[in-house]
């Protein structure tokens, strides 16, 4: 089971001397990428002229913009909440950026209590996400709030 708690101390850490968004996300994606078992891509997308715009991650390339509203992505921020999808060929709208994706979960990054960003993590295994990974992964992007800056 992935330690999110070790993984927020660890971005805390890395941000300490550099709070940027870039290498904060960038570092962010990694830490996800390495640490969590059977994912395909991990990674950022960044509100941008009011839709949402590709940001660092790790995975193989990926839609540049996502209208709010659609796919997984736009549907987190339209809503302002976590979307754990256990098969997202059942998701109204799913943007297939890897056809080797099967699950996900997506969590909004919030700014002075807008949506500004979201978390987007991606597996090839149907059901990878559970309540846990919700819970730490908010918890995790919880700590992103408070350090980064953007
Ligand atoms: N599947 C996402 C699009 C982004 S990729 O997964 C990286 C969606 O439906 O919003």
């Amino acid at each position: 089971m992935t330690d999110y708690r070790m993984l927020a101390a660890q971005i805390k850490a890395l941000a300490e001397d550099e709070p940027n968004f870039i290498p904060v996300m960038s570092n962010a994606s990694a830490l996800l990428y390495e640490n969590m078992e059977d994912l395909n891509w991990a990674g950022f997308y960044l509100m941008n002229k009011g839709s949402l715009m590709l940001g660092p991650f790790q995975g193989k390339v990926a839609c540049i913009r996502i209208e709010v509203g659609k796919g997984v992505c736009g549907n987190a921020v339209a809503e302002d909440a976590t979307q754990l999808v256990k098969d997202v060929h059942e998701f109204p709208g799913h943007i297939a950026c890897d056809s080797a994706s099967n699950s996900e979960i997506v969590v909004p990054i919030h700014k002075n209590g807008e949506v500004v960003a979201v978390l987007d993590i991606d597996s090839p295994s149907l059901s990878r996400f559970d309540e846990n990974d919700k819970a730490g992964l908010e918890d995790f992007v919880k700590e992103l709030e408070q350090i980064i800056e953007f």
